[in-house]
């Protein structure tokens, strides 16, 4: 008899074997012991969910604004960079399964296709950066961003310094022939990662961002509450919680264990976004729930690309899309507005 598998877990089988194994060691290696990598989505797991019934969820209300953007159900794609180790097509089978999907993507600055010839095949997308030593080179990106039409910003904030990796640098040396970072051909970068990464940034810097251009700016990375407040009193416009995948600094909090105080920070005042192990539907109700506004997929997404290219990316948003509607229905949530703490169990007081 043949295992059942979960169609994402069918995809991550075949994203490995198709994929060389110094990228397959890059995508889904994290720091050190990697411990947070793989407890992100076990935090999920351990979280119960508390049904309501006898609600009618014949017509579930899932669409809202983000930042200008009409997103028909809270789920997109977190910035993901060099996707060319992955797939041919790289960040073009991205944006066109994200597009097909009805999810809206952020495109790392560290892309291998450049965001000007993405923009032509994507959807409404956001455009990640990292703030540079180079402050000429940051408002280069930003010109870029602007040009190419992303709809906002999002920078990084959790990488002063480079993760330290050992199973990224163990396998992968230099870039591979072919693939190179698009966005970057001006600036000399001469490192895989670090190098460009400024430690010397500040919430000052951040003000001066957000002063350089009308785009919203997302501040990417943040855990505590305190960050939370400094960035909405910097300007930024939507408050991002993760930690990196688990990729820079290991035993790091889970953002699902975060979210809430955040929010409560927050107060409504700027839109919640969370990524960090994010799987299935339930992890998306239950990042609802706890006070985010929408979620963006990591990894997952780049095993649909590697696996299947764009169809592959459509068809992870659209597992996750469709386990979070039944979850959804089946804890008698009929909108959005309905997803409260309550639904999680121990919080129903
Ligand atoms: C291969 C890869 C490359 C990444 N590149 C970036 C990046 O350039 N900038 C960034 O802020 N985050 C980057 N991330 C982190 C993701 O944006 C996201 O925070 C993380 O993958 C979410 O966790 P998940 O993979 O468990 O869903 C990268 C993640 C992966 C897997």
């Amino acid at each position: 008899m043949s295992q059942l598998l979960h169609p994402l877990d069918e995809l991550y089988r075949r994203a490995e074997s198709a994929m060389d194994p110094a990228a397959w060691a890059y995508l889904n290696g994290g720091a050190v012991d990697e411990l947070a990598v793989r407890r992100n989505p076990d935090r999920f797991a351990e979280i119960r969910l508390l049904p309501r019934v006898g609600v009618d969820v014949s017509a579930l209300r899932t669409s809202q604004d983000l930042l200008g953007i009409e997103l028909p159900y809270p789920i997109m794609l977190a910035p993901a960079a060099l996707q060319r180790l992955f797939a041919a097509d790289g960040e073009l089978g991205t944006v066109r399964g994200a597009k097909a999907a009805g999810a809206t993507a952020v495109i790392s600055m560290e892309s291998s296709v450049a965001t000007r010839e993405l923009a032509g095949e994507a959807g409404p997308f956001f455009q990640h950066i990292y703030v540079q030593k180079d402050r000429e080179l940051t408002l280069e990106l930003v010109r870029m961003a602007e040009e190419a039409g992303a709809r906002g910003i999002a920078v990084t904030l959790d990488n002063p310094v480079p993760g330290i990796r050992y199973r990224q640098d163990a396998g992968m040396l230099g870039l591979p022939e072919g693939v190179r970072r698009a966005n970057l051909e001006s600036g000399g970068v001469p490192r895989l990662t670090g190098g460009y990464l400024d430690p010397s940034m500040t919430w000052r810097d951040l003000e001066w961002l957000v002063a350089q251009t009308e785009l919203p700016i997302i501040g990417k990375g943040i855990l505590h509450p305190e960050d939370a407040r400094f960035a909405v009193e910097a300007g930024l416009q939507a408050v991002y919680v993760s930690n990196h995948g688990g990729r820079n600094l290991d035993t790091v909090a889970h953002p699902i264990d975060c979210v809430r105080a955040v929010s409560e920070v927050v107060a409504g005042r700027v839109p919640v976004l969370l990524d960090g192990g994010i799987r299935r539907g339930t992890d998306v109700l239950k990042a609802l729930a706890l006070g985010a506004d929408a979620v963006l997929i990591g990894r997952p997404y780049v095993w649909g690309l590697a696996a299947a290219g764009a169809a592959g990316v459509k068809s992870v948003v659209e597992t996750i899309r469709d386990e979070f509607l039944a979850a959804m229905a089946m804890c008698g949530l009929a909108s959005l507005a309905d997803i409260t703490p309550a639904v999680i169990f121990g919080e129903e007081g």
